[in-house]
Formats: structure tokens, C-alpha cells, sequence
């Protein structure tokens, strides 16, 4: 048998051949997998509707292997779609920044992508201030530089339906693509498309052999460097709950050892964690399944002949396991089913009705049922799962199918790499909800981190793949210039980094510049965190100035933005000097109602008129003075 692929690969390049088709490139930029999925699926679709056609799916990081590249490349295309995701503050994916920041910074002028015709398909949150900001830019670009815009830019919208948008977005292609991929003499063109529901080939193991169990427990270790595919095991080292007894919530102060792996960051950066679902819930999954949870086996992208599947839309496969470790590690069980997902159980359902319930939802004339009963509802895989009892998928198609990998979650580090080399800092809140059908949402990572066991307690200690993601979120490199630090509830983090940093440098003997911190939480005897090591940042002198707003003390609500207006001059006179302004947290509520006050003030104290100060503002942003880490 075949070994394995290793865990979360990831699309090797294909080679360029010409073999005289025409070529079609399809660009993704991706976080979470949605945008490649999507990219793929069009793929597939279209290398079934025109066979003559070459269809390459390609990550944009993997496109260019230098800046100078891009442009005699991307000047070859004649036909391109590109999947882009929006993330955090409207930024691109990891994956396109490098391409982005080519793309919107870059000095090409006139018109130089006239052989190209192209379509733009954005996947972001309505919810957001810069809602699909990257797709949106990148499609206005493009027909700047003489591209042809087959069809409008596509704003998928993940806080409703985005699988809908895209499919609504892709009928508007193929009429486009028939008219430009049109072969006189090819009858193939346009003949209509069933989705298959694909499979992985599943092999049982013995689980007495223990060769497999090597590969899994390896996690990659070995790598130089550390990325969301290739994670690092880390040990949890401190464990500590930062609300005091009297609260209701928790939030969760963690500390993973990064001794002796190749896993280094700086003061700002993320960190990804790969953490696994609670048992209670992988035992809910078990029972679903109706399989022992000692299931040993392994998954394959290919055919038992060793070609591979014809799905490319297939998640990356895992190393072999039992069945109780893939669900733990590998399987979104909480998150609602995707409507693919629950076609590939109807296409398993044994009891006529449920299948036929099933393809309802899925389906177009299904569509607000599918908004209220699994979207609106929050309804999780395993909810669904228990409402159709007969729709039992074999395990390939359920780890192919049904179930999402379970995705790394990010949390800006709150320690210094100064202070704290060999540590990596988590402040974690956990999510707790109850959701419209009664369930108790327990959040996936946050749940994980407040039972974990620290090494400080037990040798046999929690640990998870994690990675580094760098930021841009940094504290000036002359330590004199002045800072503004606005940070509610866990967005102190980075904070409590840079005031580590700052600490550390101080006692190098650095010169420090003025620096204010702006922190918000309910109550001081409630969810104060890190009070104690936030009056000793104060006394040390790593920061000049604390300002805390009590939001749930008093008669009425006191935020971070209050405070600022009640500082407005001196926030002022900050600017003025040259400070770097920083936010961090909330980007729906806080996050937006700060920019509005920051406005406010630089209108009210600069004496300009709200355009002036749009433009002052917007400016701080463009030369990174005034920098936000949201989510
Ligand atoms: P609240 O929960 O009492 O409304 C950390 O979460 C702190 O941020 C809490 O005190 C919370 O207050 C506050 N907060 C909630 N919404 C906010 C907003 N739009 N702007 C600033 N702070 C906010």
C-alpha cells in the first residue's frame, strides 16, 4: 500500500506544459480553505463543461517566485479568475499578500493586461468595515490595466450564505466562458454538470502494527520552518485563569514552550493553534457514526491503481489514526454543515424522506429554510447528524464530505520575544453561548485552553501544533517615539507584549518615549485582567499612563472612546509628536467606534473640517503610524 501523504499538504505546482490548449488560471488566496475550495470546484466543474480547455488552479504565493516575476507572467494570461478572501482589517490572506502588495503598490502603468480577460470572486463578512476590500481592489485594478471584466466582482458574504453567492456568481460565468472557450466544431461545450459526491479510498489498519503511529505522532517537528502546514508540538507550560472567582466568564492566560524547536517570533506576531475538539463531543460524533472509536485507518487521494481522484476540491487527507484521534484533531463537528455537505448525506441516507428533506435544503428552492433552520439556528454538523438518523456517510465521505478540517485558530501573542523567548503568551476569553436551539456553544480552542493541563501540574502535560504568523503590528523602532495603546478585554494581548518590550528595553537602559494605554473591561473585581502586572508597567515606567474604563460599575456604560474624548488633547498632542496610535480587539463594535472617536478628535483639537480630518487619519494609516490588530 501507498504511504501516506503527510499531514495538511499542500497543491504541489504542476508542471507548465504547452500542449496548445487554451489555458484558464484560476488565482485563490485563502485562510481557511474556503477560497481554494471554491477555486477548485470551479475547476472541476469547467474541465468537465470544456474539455478542450486546460483549467490551473494556482496559490497565488505559489505563482512568483520573485516580485519581478509577476508581471511577465501574469502579461502570458489570457483568461483568469481569482478567489479572494478579506481578513482581520481588510487585509489579504497570508497567501496574497506578497501578490497584493505587488499588485496595488506597483509601478506598472497603462494598459498591460490587454490579453486578459478575467473575473473576480470575493469571500468576506458583511459585518465587516472593509467588507471584501481585497477582491474588491484587485478587480478594480485589473480592468485599470486594460483586463476585460467577464462578469462583476463576486461579494461572497460569509455572514449569510456564501456557498449561494458563489453559486449564483458562477452561472454568470459560464455564459461568459461559452462565448470566449467556444469551439466551433467541439460539442462538448456547455453540456450541464452534476456534482459528484467525491470519496477518499479508506484503508483499515491493524492497529497492533505500529508503524503508523510513528508518522502521526512526528507532527513535523523536523521542519526549519513552521507554517500553518507544517505546525510544531509545543507543550503548555503555565496555565492560569485571569477572571477573579466572582466572575461568570473565564479568560485564560496560557503559555506554550517553544525550548528546542525551531519555532521563533517576534513582539506582535500570532500564533496559530491546532487544538482539538472536546471528548463530549468527538464521543456525540462516535455514537452518530455508529463505529467503534478504535477504528483504525487512513485516508487516500487516489484510486486503488494509484491515479489520482478526479475531485481536487477533496480537503487535505491526514495520517493514519483511529477514529477517536481523527475526530479529536481533524473534524469541524460545530460548525454548521456546509450545503454540500448535506447532499453528500442525503446521497447516504437510507430513509427516502430524510434524503429528500436533505437535497431540499440544499437546493435553490431551499434556500430560506437553509438560512433559518441551519444558519440562523447555528446549527452544528453533529445537530444536523442527529435530526436525519438514517443519513449514516461511510467514513471517507464523511472526513471527505461532510466534516471540514478543523481550522488553526490565531491570537496575537502576549509576550515580549525580548522578555519571553523560549514562551509563546495566549490571553484567551472563552466562548460560552447558548445558541437558538437551546445548545450550549462551547468554543472549540478557547475550551480546549482552559482544560488544558500544564506542564507545571502534570509531565503528562496538553500540548498542540502551533505556528508563528507575522504581523505588521510592531512597536516603533526608535523607542522614543510616543505610543497610544487601545486595548478592551483580551485586545490588551499585544499590549502586554509591548509593555513587556518595553520593560526589557528600559532595563537595557533605552530611552523611552511618552506611552499611554487605553484598557476596557465590565468590573475591576470581576475581569481586571493582569491588574497587578499592569501597576508595575506603570510604576516601572514602561508606560507612562494607564486608563481603564469600567463598563458595568456604574449607572452608565464608560468605554475605551470615552476616555479618549475625556484625553482628547492630549491624544492630541501625541499625534502631534509624532505617536504611533494602536488598536486592538473587537472589530465590529470597538474597533469601529474608536476610529470615529480618533476622527472626532483630530477634527475637534486640529481645528479642521471633517474631510481634512478623514484625509489626516487615513493618512496615519497609510505610512502604518496608526495600526490595528481586529478580529
Ligand atoms: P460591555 O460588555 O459592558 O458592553 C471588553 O470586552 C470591554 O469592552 C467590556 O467592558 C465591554 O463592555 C467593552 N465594549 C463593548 N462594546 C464596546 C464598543 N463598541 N466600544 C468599546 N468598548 C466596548
Amino acid at each position: 500500500e501507498e504511504p501516506p501523504k503527510p499531514l495538511m499538504v499542500k497543491t504541489e505546482p504542476e508542471p507548465e506544459i504547452d500542449d496548445g490548449r487554451t489555458k484558464v488560471t484560476i488565482f485563490f488566496g485563502t485562510q481557511t480553505g474556503t477560497a481554494e475550495g471554491f477555486s477548485k470546484a470551479l475547476a472541476e466543474e469547467a474541465r468537465a463543461r470544456y474539455e478542450k480547455v486546460s483549467f490551473k488552479v494556482v496559490d497565488l504565493d505559489d505563482y512568483a517566485a520573485a516580485d519581478e516575476v509577476y508581471e511577465e507572467k501574469l502579461k502570458k494570461e489570457t483568461v483568469a479568475f481569482f478567489f479572494l478572501a478579506t481578513y482581520g482589517d481588510g487585509e489579504p490572506t497570508d497567501n496574497a499578500a506578497r501578490f497584493y502588495k505587488w499588485f496595488t503598490e506597483g509601478k506598472q502603468r497603462g494598459e498591460w493586461l490587454q490579453n486578459l480577460s478575467y473575473g473576480v470572486f470575493g469571500l468576506g463578512n458583511r459585518q465587516y468595515e472593509h467588507f471584501n476590500k481585497i477582491a474588491k481592489v484587485v478587480d478594480e485594478h485589473l480592468a485599470e490595466h486594460g483586463g476585460k471584466r467577464l462578469v462583476p466582482v463576486g461579494l461572497g458574504d460569509d455572514d449569510q450564505c456564501i456557498e449561494d453567492d458563489f453559486a449564483a456568481w458562477r452561472d454568470l460565468v459560464w455564459p461568459e466562458l461559452d462565448q470566449l472557450l467556444r469551439d466551433e466544431d467541439d460539442a462538448t461545450v456547455a453540456t450541464p454538470y452534476i456534482a459528484a459526491v467525491l470519496e477518499y479510498r479508506v484503508i483499515f489498519h491493524d492497529h497492533t502494527d505500529a508503524s503508523h503511529l510513528d508518522r502521526s505522532l512526528s507532527m513535523a517537528n523536523g521542519h526549519a520552518v513552521h507554517d500553518a502546514q507544517h505546525p510544531c508540538r509545543a507543550n503548555v507550560a503555565v496555565k492560569k485563569e485571569l477572571h477573579t472567582s466572582a466572575s461568570n466568564r473565564s479568560c485564560t492566560h496560557l503559555e506554550f514552550d517553544i525550548t528546542g524547536t525551531s519555532l521563533a517570533y517576534e513582539t506582535g506576531d500570532h500564533v496559530g493553534v491546532y487544538c482539538e475538539n472536546l471528548i463530549e463531543i468527538v464521543e456525540d460524533a462516535e455514537r452518530l457514526m455508529g463505529l467503534s472509536p478504535d477504528t483504525y485507518f487512513s485516508v487516500h487521494t487516489d484510486k486503488e491503481d494509484g491515479t489520482p481522484l478526479s475531485g481536487s476540491s477533496l480537503p487535505p487527507p491526514f495520517p493514519p489514526c483511529t477514529l477517536r484521534t481523527a475526530l479529536t484533531r481533524y473534524a469541524d463537528l460545530l460548525s454548521s454543515p456546509k450545503k454540500s455537505a448535506l447532499l453528500a448525506l442525503a446521497a447516504h441516507a437510507s430513509d427516502p424522506s430524510e434524503a429528500e428533506r436533505l437535497t431540499h435544503l440544499a437546493s435553490p428552492s431551499g434556500k430560506d429554510e437553509y438560512a433559518q433552520w441551519v444558519v440562523a439556528s447555528q446549527r452544528s454538523l453533529l445537530e444536523v447528524m442527529d435530526e436525519f438518523p438514517s443519513a449514516r456517510p461511510p467514513l471517507g465521505v464523511f472526513f471527505a464530505a461532510v466534516a471540514p478540517r478543523l481550522q488553526p485558530r490565531y491570537y496575537s501573542i502576549s509576550s515580549s520575544s525580548r522578555m519571553a523567548p523560549s514562551r509563546i503568551h495566549v490571553t484567551c476569553a472563552l466562548v460560552y453561548d447558548k445558541m437558538p436551539t437551546g445548545r450550549i456553544h462551547k468554543g472549540v480552542c478557547s475550551t480546549w485552553m482552559k482544560n488544558a493541563v500544564p506542564l507545571e501540574e502534570s509531565h503528562d502535560c496538553s500540548w498542540a501544533p502551533i505556528f508563528v504568523r507575522q504581523s505588521n503590528f510592531k512597536l516603533p523602532t526608535d523607542h522614543k517615539v510616543p505610543v497610544i495603546m487601545i486595548g478592551p478585554g483580551t485586545g490588551l494581548a499585544p499590549f502586554r507584549g509591548f509593555m513587556q518590550e518595553r520593560s526589557a528595553l528600559k532595563e537595557a537602559g533605552a530611552e523611552l518615549g511618552h506611552a499611554v494605554l487605553f484598557f476596557g473591561c465590565r468590573n475591576r473585581k470581576l475581569d481586571f485582567i493582569y491588574e497587578d502586572e499592569l501597576n508595575k508597567f506603570v510604576e516601572s515606567g514602561a508606560i507612562s499612563e494607564l486608563i481603564v474604563a469600567f463598563s458595568r460599575e456604574g449607572p452608565t456604560k464608560e468605554y475605551v472612546q470615552h476616555k479618549m474624548t475625556q484625553k482628547a488633547s492630549e491624544i492630541w498632542n501625541m499625534i502631534s509628536e509624532g505617536s504611533y496610535i494602536y488598536v486592538c480587539g473587537d472589530a465590529k463594535g470597538m474597533a469601529r467606534d474608536v476610529h470615529r472617536t480618533l476622527h472626532t478628535i483630530v477634527q475637534e483639537q486640529g481645528s479642521m473640517d471633517s474631510s481634512k480630518a478623514e484625509s489626516m487619519v487615513k493618512n496615519l494609516q497609510m505610512i502604518g503610524r496608526y495600526l490595528r490588530d481586529v478580529w
